[in-house]
């Protein structure tokens, strides 16, 4: 791998809307071959016509990180049409906030299959492709709820400190197969989904919390996810690199 990520495969798992589908996009504009993997198989052709539209190349991919044979198939689909897969956007991800009093077992474990066991499955997986042809780079979306807490997000919380961990773990494992793996934790990143709570009057003290005083935008972690995807982070494995305009080292 060089500097420049052109030329190189990558997949992006949860690639049919919010942050996965804006690091589709970002590591096509630089010209990366990308596999976009989804349940949702409709919304990935706009996404993948958008892509090509800009000159870029995109394969679509089903994919249910919750399910292993659905894995397989993903990545090795995706390794074999691309020919090879050097990047892991490992980027799907569910969150139920409830107080923990009242999450049923079910909610409890929706989201540590999806956030902790899916992104097993699929690092797993990428990784022995990735093994086999000499190298790679795993980059886990976790988020500063795994590193500090917050309100009714119990499950949520538990399962990114997880994912940390596990992004440690795996990095000492995969050392001598120069599969580096790192995580990447986002603070609180304006999207569809929450804009509507972050007008409300109980967002706006959130962002008050928020040493830079206002949200994260998706391209404020551009430089990171292309840094951790790029040989320029040559150096770098099982490091958590947090990017949240200083939210979780705010004053007590
Ligand atoms: P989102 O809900 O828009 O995107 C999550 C994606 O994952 C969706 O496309 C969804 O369909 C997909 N997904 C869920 N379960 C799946 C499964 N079993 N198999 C395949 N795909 C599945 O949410 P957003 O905000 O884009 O989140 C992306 C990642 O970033 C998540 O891991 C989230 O925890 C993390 N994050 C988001 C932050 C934010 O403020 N938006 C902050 C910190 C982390």
């Amino acid at each position: 791998m060089t500097d420049s990520l052109a030329g190189h495969t990558a997949l992006v798992t949860g690639a049919s809307s919010g942050l996965g589908r804006h690091f589709a996009r970002l590591l096509a504009s630089r010209g990366v071959k990308v596999a976009i993997g989804a349940r949702r198989m409709d919304r990935l052709v706009t996404l993948a016509e958008e892509i090509r539209a800009s000159g870029g190349e995109a394969l679509l991919v089903e994919l249910d990180v919750t399910d292993e044979a659905s894995v397989t198939q993903a990545v090795g689909q995706s390794a074999d049409a691309l020919g090879g897969l050097d990047i892991l956007v490992n980027n799907a991800g569910i969150v139920i906030a409830k107080p923990a009093l009242e999450m049923s077992i079910d909610e409890w474990d929706a989201q540590i299959a999806t956030n902790l066991r899916g992104v097993f499955l699929v690092a797993r997986t990428a990784a022995r492709r990735m093994a086999e042809q000499g190298g790679g780079s795993i980059i886990n979306i976790a988020s500063i709820a795994g590193l500090r807490t917050g309100g009714h997000i119990s499950a949520y919380a538990a399962s990114k400190a997880g994912l940390i961990h596990l992004t440690r773990n795996l990095a000492i494992e995969l050392a001598r197969s120069n599969v580096r793996v790192n995580a990447l934790a986002p603070g609180y990143i304006e999207t569809e989904l929450n804009a509507e709570f972050f007008a409300s009057k109980a967002g706006e003290e959130l962002i008050k919390r928020i040493p830079q005083r206002r949200l994260g935008r998706p391209e404020d972690l551009d430089g990171p996810l292309l840094l951790l995807a790029s040989d320029a982070s040559r150096y770098m494995t099982g490091a958590v690199l947090v990017v949240d305009g200083g939210h979780s080292v705010n004053p007590l």
